[in-house]
């Protein structure tokens, strides 16, 4: 069942049903000011940091769910209704939410009232935009009364959540004219505050919740609406609130639109007052004199949409099958965005308070965006960096707003320092950029002890090295890729966390054969980068411990029919046909087929038959197999999940990629591009009341075979799945790929594939390649030609030159 459909002109999903099965979001913002907005306008608006500049409040797991949001009331007559459905639950004569690139537009209909709905955050801009446009398709002149409504946070979203005691009694607000301003806590240790204005003269107005709702009357009935006056309420401490009271009268056929303006602004210390207690409003003013009139706010959308269609426009495929098309050329790209801001902290699962950027998240998310908006991925790739150990080790997290290490997690996850050789030279390749290596970067933001940004990648080299196990491969540390698979956890404590718990290391031969699959692909990386610049010796040197890694996964990382995941603690086998449960695992059988280790001998052969047979199922590719059933103490938390639901054998959609790419590495384009469809959102959306999440956005987790409801998504958009999928689509299927010295051609595809079309922006040219399969091929390019004349190799040469050329790829 389908609750909508896409829209591809308009770059756009277009939901026709307000009752999704969870709710459908969109996000807004791509810089420092954010919002989430579902398909009935819940969510909630932040800036830069969603624990500690939370701007409006949230409530996460309420009943009904997704309670709270940016709401408009309308009250015509007796009639009180909301343009998105919610809060109020009136039936509507008609309902639509479009979700755009950075911007959504809900429109209701009732009684011949037509209220439209654009909310988005202007490129360059500290605030929230809303129009609203309201229209009386009848031949009655209409007076509708109109309530905006924001809550308030207060400020940090942990303690807004905690601290009752206190944040009851601290709420502070200013009104001035039409403007609602926000400034708890300005008073003492904050210069910034948040302001709520629309664009016309207001009839009334309330800051104070209860009196704006009654104390126990829900976001579907506020008194205030119901009675149809404001009460001017003036919040003193408790729960401060926004809302603008407007009267409105429409002729037949008459329009109006209403702007408003959601914002916030940071004062420096001496301009923090224009008199006492009298919060300074200049920056407030200029932005909101900025939006004042609807023309200058469809500017602004403009604006972005230029902005969208710059950004889309560096990689676009025409293939003839338009679901691949869409997630390509729209959804997945922008979903990668999405990562790229927000890595795994603020969503609809992510409640943005536990969690900052991921060391390896980020760097993995890099793969998917770098083409669009390089300057901002070096800037990221240096963050990230700084937030590196001397040894190479690496903060797990780091905090947006300040940019440091996250002392809560700590380190110890021993697949981390490789995921910055991915990043960086998934950059280089791009951009052509070497002196991003020359960046001084310090450790742990100590830039008394800076080094070069290559220099932090020899040592993440150097960190699997030094920490090697009993048999040679990569001591895992807390835990690998695989947060919950925890060898050195062993809890019996309920209240110990499994990811920062080592009861036991002392002595442990817990090792990752996944780690030395990654190590294996970019420690040949790192020896390119080695090479390219000039560092022979360092290169020699590192091909040494790659080659000897080779060797080691042969000997010990291999078990007869597919590879190893580990060993334990007690140097037992983990994902073996000797386990009872958790006999194979994908995430080394991805890494090692990538790597293509014992191809020759058809090792990767056979690890990729046996992935088939033993984790494929029709909803994509499962973690694990069998699943466990029972808690094992020296696994950890991945024994901790019910059957078949995340890391415990559920379809863990990031490392399905891993096996698409190794099955590209073997040549069987047919079988990655199933493996591609199984978990491709597009695909999936005949069947979205199963599947639950948005058809236009990965999931993280789509529930496995072993699952008490198989086929069901959980955690949809801050997953590296997007970034992986456009990865292994782009690069390895469609087989466009950014190399140092050119654009490497290398597809692999279905053998009944005929041909595609992809443009690719590329180091300031643009190419026009073309693929043809005469021969019906899955893999092997039999001839190249650019503008007219046949290259000797699959590498398209750069030109730098701001000009078009043609790309005619044979397979053969
Ligand atoms: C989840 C992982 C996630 C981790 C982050 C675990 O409980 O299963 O998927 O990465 O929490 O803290
Ligand atoms: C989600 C985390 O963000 C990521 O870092 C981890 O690799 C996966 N879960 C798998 O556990």
């Amino acid at each position: 069942m389908k609750f909508g459909h896409f829209d591809d002109a308009g770059r756009e999903y277009v939901i026709t049903n307000p009752r999704t099965p969870w709710p459908w979001i969109n996000y807004l913002g791509n810089e420092d000011f954010f919002s989430l907005i579902s398909n009935t306008a819940g969510g909630y608006s932040f800036y830069k940091d969603a624990k500690f500049r939370r701007i409006t409040r949230y409530r996460y797991n309420n009943v009904p769910m997704d309670s709270g949001g940016r709401y408009f009331y309308i009250k015509d007559g007796d009639t009180v209704w909301s343009p998105g459905w919610k809060p109020c639950k009136t039936d509507l004569d008609s309902y639509e939410c479009r979700h755009g690139m950075n911007y959504t537009r809900i429109t209701g209909e009732k009684d011949g009232i037509k209220a439209e709905t654009l909310f988005f955050v202007p490129l360059k801009t500290w605030a929230e935009v809303q129009k609203l446009t309201l229209t009386n398709n009848t031949s009655k002149t209409r007076k509708l009364k109109i309530f905006s409504f924001a809550e308030w946070c207060l400020w940090n979203a942990a303690t807004d959540m905690e601290n009752f005691q206190r944040n009851f009694s601290t709420g502070e607000v200013e009104t001035e004219g039409s403007v609602i301003y926000h400034k708890t806590e300005y008073k003492e240790r904050r210069n910034h505050y948040a302001y709520y204005s629309v664009n016309v003269p207001i009839s009334g107005f309330d800051t104070d919740r209860e009196t704006f709702f009654g104390l126990y009357n829900g976001f579907d009935e506020p008194r205030v609406v119901l009675e149809g006056r404001a009460r001017n309420s003036e919040a003193h401490g408790w729960s401060p609130i926004a809302s603008h009271y407007l009267e409105v009268e429409l002729k037949p056929g008459e329009s109006e639109d209403l702007v408003f303006v959601l914002g916030y602004v940071e004062n420096i210390q001496e301009g923090k007052w224009e008199s006492k207690n009298i919060i300074n409003k200049k920056k407030a003013k200029e932005t909101i004199a900025r939006f004042d009139t609807a023309p200058k706010v469809d500017a602004a959308l403009e604006d972005l949409r230029n902005y969208w269609d710059n950004l889309l426009s560096i990689f676009t495929i025409d293939s003839g099958e338009k679901k691949l098309d869409r997630m390509v050329n729209i959804w997945n790209q922008y979903q990668c965005m999405i990562t790229f801001c927000f890595s795994r902290s603020a969503s609809f699962f992510e409640s943005g308070i536990g969690r900052g950027m991921g060391f390896r998240d980020s760097n993995q998310d890099l793969i998917g965006f770098v083409h669009q908006i390089p300057d901002r991925a070096r800037e990221r790739i240096i963050d990230i960096a700084s937030t590196q150990f001397p040894d190479g080790g690496c903060y797990h997290q780091y905090q947006p707003l300040n940019k440091r290490g996250n002392n809560d997690i700590g380190g110890g996850f021993n697949d981390d320092p490789m995921w910055l050789i991915l990043g960086t030279t998934s950059y280089i390749k791009e951009t052509g950029d070497f002196s991003i290596l020359d960046e001084q970067v310090p450790f742990d933001n100590d830039m008394s002890v800076a080094r070069s940004l290559f220099d932090h990648l020899t040592v993440s080299f150097d960190h699997v090295i030094n920490n090697l196990g009993p048999h040679g491969l990569p001591l895992i540390g807390r835990a690998d890729w695989n947060d919950c698979l925890n060898l050195n956890c062993f809890s019996e404590d309920p209240d110990e966390s499994f990811q920062t718990t080592e009861n036991k290391t002392e002595g442990s031969r817990a090792e990752s054969v996944m780690i030395a699959g990654l190590f294996v692909v970019y420690g040949r990386d790192y020896i390119e980068l080695c090479r390219k610049t000039g560092r022979q010796d360092e290169a020699e040197r590192a091909s040494r411990h790659v080659n000897e890694m080779i060797v080691t996964i042969k000997k010990h990382g291999w078990d007869g029919g597919w590879f190893l995941r580990a060993y334990d603690f007690f140097g037992n086998k983990v994902g073996s046909k000797d386990n009872e449960e958790g006999k194979i695992f994908i995430e080394s059988n991805g890494w090692c087929t990538m790597a293509g280790i014992g191809s020759d001998e058809g090792l990767c052969k056979k690890a990729l038959d046996a992935v088939k047979e033993r984790l494929d199922c029709s909803h994509g590719i499962v973690l694990n197999n069998p699943a466990f059933t029972k808690y094992y103490i020296e696994y950890g938390e991945i024994s901790s999940y019910p059957v078949g639901y995340k890391e415990n054998a559920g379809v863990f959609c990031h490392n399905n990629p891993w096996i698409m790419i190794g099955e590209t590495v073997a040549g069987n384009g047919g079988r990655a591009w199933k493996y591609y469809r199984k978990i491709c959102p597009s695909y999936l959306e005949d069947i979205s009341e199963l599947h639950k999440t948005e058809p236009y956005v990965y999931s993280q987790m789509i529930a496995g075979k072993d699952a008490f409801n198989p086929g069901e998504a959980k955690n949809s958009w801050l997953t590296g799945t997007a970034a992986w999928n456009f990865y292994a689509v782009t690069q390895y299927i469609l087989g466009i790929r950014p190399g140092y010295d050119g654009l490497i051609i290398d597809p692999c595809i279905p053998e009944d594939w005929k041909s595609y079309r992809v443009t690719r922006k590329f180091r300031g040219s643009i190419y026009h390649i073309e693929v043809t399969n005469p021969a019906s091929v899955s893999k092997g390019v039999k001839e190249v030609s650019v503008d007219g004349e046949i290259i000797k190799s699959n590498v398209v040469p750069l030109f730098e030159d701001g000009e078009n050329h043609t790309v005619k790829v044979i397979l053969g």
